[in-house]
């Protein structure tokens, strides 16, 4: 009984442990970790409600009295109920290996078409979902969508997108939006208008 709740634990401490990633995690969207201000958001590519934030968001770093202050980093969370949305977050990475200058265009056009890779992508088979993916890719940032399908082959770039995922169940991430302020989830985030992000935010710089 011992042994077997020895070994329950050690599965258990196990299976909140992830591999120490090679370098910081994220996409840089916006400057660094030296920035007075660092927000980590979580998003799902083809999440309806992270869709609808972007456009807000996207304004709200790009203000002028932010530049120099903010540091924003996107992590990709596919929740499991959106089927296709691991193969968005794996090209997603193989756009970063490519032309990482190219991911914002990438999960931009991503976000405004996200229904064609969830009820219009209902009967495709995966195949048909890596080639819509691709062609997306291709679309957006005009890497060959043959670069996308070669790196469905890549094991390393499964690794990656794997990786992304885990880090936000190991920061405790179970919906998408999540906004992490200064290493600190604040929940409301989700729900900020511009004036609203506006105020927080011009309270944190004091
Ligand atoms: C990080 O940002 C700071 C301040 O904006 C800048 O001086 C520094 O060069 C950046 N570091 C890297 C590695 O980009
Ligand atoms: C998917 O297949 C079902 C069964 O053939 C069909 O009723 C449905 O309209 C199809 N949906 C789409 C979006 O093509
Ligand atoms: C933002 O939300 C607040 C609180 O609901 C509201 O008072 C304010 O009018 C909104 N601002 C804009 C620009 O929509």
């Amino acid at each position: 009984m011992i042994l077997l709740t020895v070994t329950f634990a050690a599965i258990l401490s196990l299976s909140y442990t992830i591999q120490t990633p090679q370098r910081q995690l994220g996409y840089p969207l916006l400057g660094n970790r030296t920035r007075e201000i660092f927000i980590d958001v979580f998003y799902d590519n083809i999440c309806e409600v992270s869709a609808a934030n972007w456009p807000l968001f996207s304004q709200v770093i790009s203000q002028e009295y932010l530049r120099n202050t903010l540091g924003v980093a996107v992590h990709i969370f596919p929740l499991p109920y959106h089927h296709n949305s691991f193969f968005a977050a794996w090209a997603g990475e193989a756009v970063i290996q490519t032309d990482a200058s190219k991911y914002r265009d990438y999960m931009t056009y991503v976000f405004k078409n996200y229904d064609d890779f969830i009820s219009k992508a209902v009967n495709l088979t995966e195949g048909e979902v890596h080639q819509a993916y691709a062609k997306a890719v291709e679309m957006s940032t005009g890497i060959k969508a043959q670069v996308i399908l070669d790196g469905y082959k890549n094991r390393d770039l499964d690794l990656r997108a794997r990786l992304a995922w885990k880090y936000g169940c190991y920061r405790g991430v179970s919906g998408t939006p999540t906004f992490m302020v200064n290493d600190v989830e604040v929940p409301e985030a989700g729900g900020f208008n511009l004036s609203q992000w506006n105020s927080f935010l011009r309270n944190l710089l004091g």
